[in-house]
């Protein structure tokens, strides 16, 4: 009996020691992370890219996002976090003239700190290919592009589709 109970106090004394659970992976260069929870947030628009990347894309908002579009709100308030998700585009086998989602390609991320992303238009990005954060070399092409074509814009491309 005295044996077990210090077995017992021992293994939770382990427990208590055991190391904390690892932070998820974080994109280079803003430290971006995939949100919890953003396939139930709300839809925004969709997109489909042209090949080579023939993709079909959705892009969706958490809740600071979806009261700033909803009110017209620019630039985006701190918090606010933009999810785009990305498949493959394939013909559908039931209907040869549908295009559907094959697998999925990436996850890419935008959230909003003016403090902490103040040299990147207060925006930190990460993209995400099977939950695993992409190299350093994508992630120097994100600002570059949002900051030339939708300055005017918040450096967001999508607008809530009617
Ligand atoms: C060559 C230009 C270009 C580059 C580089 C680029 N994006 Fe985008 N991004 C777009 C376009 C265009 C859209 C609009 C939706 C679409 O067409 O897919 C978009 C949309 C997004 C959205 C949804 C919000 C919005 O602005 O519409 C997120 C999130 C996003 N991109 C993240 C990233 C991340 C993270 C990177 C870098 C790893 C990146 N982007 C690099 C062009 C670019």
């Amino acid at each position: 009996m005295k044996n077990l109970l210090t077995a017992v106090l021992l293994s939770a004394a382990g427990l208590a020691h055991a190391a904390p659970p690892a932070s998820p992976p974080s994109s280079p260069i803003y430290g971006v992370t995939l949100p919890e929870g953003y396939r139930k947030w709300q839809f925004i628009a969709p997109a489909h890219e042209t090949p080579p990347l023939d993709e079909l894309r959705v892009v969706v908002g958490n809740p600071v996002a979806m009261a700033a579009i909803e009110k017209n709100q620019l630039p985006f308030p701190d918090g606010t976090v933009l999810v785009k998700l990305a498949w493959k585009r394939v013909q559908s086998t039931e209907s040869p003239a549908a295009y559907v989602p094959g697998a999925a390609s990436t996850v890419q991320v935008m959230v909003k700190d003016s403090k902490k992303y103040a040299s990147t238009g207060g925006w930190g990005f990460g993209r995400f290919i099977n939950g695993q954060p992409a190299d350093l070399a994508q992630h120097q092409t994100c600002w570059a592009c949002h900051q030339a074509l939708v300055k005017n814009h918040d450096f967001v491309f999508t607008r809530l589709a009617p």
